[in-house]
């Protein structure tokens, strides 16, 4: 019996120590794409390189990830998982569930994750206890993204209320100006849905909905003028929203075109990746309302066969977590780091504005997870929501009958 058990540690110190020596490996799937995005994700190639790895690159085009996702899905159906996959949310435990996914606790412990990841963040990492993905930064999703000179020229202020904002939007529609930059794709319906509902239902009642799925305040009066404010933003669109990728509505705010954008701090990563300086050429503000609404990039690694892949896996994930990552990513990503300890001195203000409001917001009960963005839900259910986000913004559905779908859709998700 003692022998037996010797064995099989003896054969685990063997493996362990041979993929030590093999030569790292990572076919890697992701969805940076965009300008920002491709910067972002370079800098993790070089840092890999650098140490030895060979990267497969497998991009998958398509904002929000679902084009990526529905790749990610064949490749494991097929028996051919990828070895290292951008992967968030509780979809992280989805697929852990199904049996799937590598454990990167030896690495974790090594590395001392637990001691410099926020527990909020730290939650999303682990799986039964293991740790099952590394988190890459932390990107808030409730921003509000101006052209600084647009503004100006028409005697406008960053908004801080939605009347506010439909004060300002329609005097730019008056004065030629497309008021929204926005890409008629489900995911970013889903984006701006979100921002004006944590600022119409409050941070309490955003958690009610979104994360408890209460009925009563899916159907709210609240959530009546959420829908009601979608309905007044989608007058203030330009005509060929649809399909627009986000980029592109990004482009649309920095060369003038259009004066605002509901989008992610990715967003400021384009603008970044253009040469374009915050408080100067674009200005940036959280969307009107408390509580900040948060969404973190991670990788998950994926059970596969071969000490070059596992010896990869390991490395990605040590890289991925390590200090100097954290911050060369984050200053081109747009985000900010997810490590508590690395200093922010090199981030612009959109930055210091974010990592303040978060701490503010996780004192206070206001740190949210993004449904829009995979954080706070499965996938059934964010996707019975943004389905009927989606419809009511593309048609003259009423916001009665959009609050009336809202509940029957999250009732018949599960
Ligand atoms: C991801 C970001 C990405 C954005 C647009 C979000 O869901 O978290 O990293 O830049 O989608 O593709």
């Amino acid at each position: 019996m003692k022998r037996t058990a010797f064995a099989a540690v003896s054969s685990i110190a063997l493996i362990a120590s041979s993929a030590a020596f093999a030569e790292p490996q990572a076919e890697v799937l992701h969805w940076w794409t965009s300008g920002g995005e491709a910067k972002s994700v370079a800098v993790l190639q070089k840092e890999f390189a650098d140490n030895g790895g060979t990267w497969t690159d497998m991009p998958v085009a398509g904002g929000g990830g679902d084009a990526a996702m529905s790749a990610l899905r064949a490749r494991v159906l097929s028996g051919n998982a990828p070895t290292a996959v951008q992967l968030k949310g509780p979809a992280i435990q989805e697929w852990y569930e199904e049996g799937v996914l590598a454990n990167i606790s030896a690495v974790a412990e090594a590395e001392g994750w637990a001691d410099v990841l926020p527990a909020s963040i730290a939650g999303h990492m682990k799986c039964e206890g293991e740790w099952c993905a590394a988190p890459v930064n932390v990107h808030r999703v409730d921003w509000i993204w101006a052209n600084a000179d647009v503004l100006e020229a028409n005697g406008i202020a960053m908004p801080t209320t939605w009347d506010e904002f439909n004060a300002a939007a329609a005097k730019l529609q008056a004065a030629g100006v497309i008021p929204l930059a926005h890409g008629g794709q489900a995911w970013q319906d889903a984006t701006v849905f979100e921002a004006v509902a944590l600022g119409i239902l409050g941070a309490e009642g955003f958690h009610k909905a979104f994360v408890e799925l209460d009925e009563a305040t899916l159907t709210s009066d609240a959530m009546v003028a959420v829908f009601d404010q979608m309905r007044t933003m989608r007058g203030y669109v330009d005509a060929n929203f649809s399909g627009r990728d986000w980029n592109l509505a990004t482009a649309m705010v920095m060369n003038g075109e259009a004066a605002f954008q509901i989008m992610g701090d990715w967003a400021k990563g384009e603008f970044m990746a253009a040469g374009k300086v915050p408080g100067e050429d674009f200005l940036c503000a959280s969307t009107p309302g408390e509580g900040f609404l948060y969404n973190v990039d991670s990788f998950a690694m994926f059970d596969v066969d071969g000490d070059d892949k596992k010896a990869g896996q390991d490395l990605l994930a040590k890289l991925i977590v390590g200090p100097s990552f954290q911050e060369v990513f984050n200053l081109n990503k747009g985000s900010i780091p997810a490590r508590t300890d690395v200093a922010l001195d090199k981030f612009d203000t959109c930055a210091h504005l974010s990592a303040d409001d978060m701490k503010a917001s996780s004192e206070n009960g206001s740190l949210l997870p993004s449904y829009a963005h995979g954080m706070a839900l499965r996938g059934a259910q964010s996707g019975a929501i943004t389905d009927v986000v989606t419809a009511h913004f593309n048609s003259d559905m009423s916001s009665a009958d959009a609050v009336a779908q809202l509940a029957q859709a999250v009732a018949s998700s599960y």
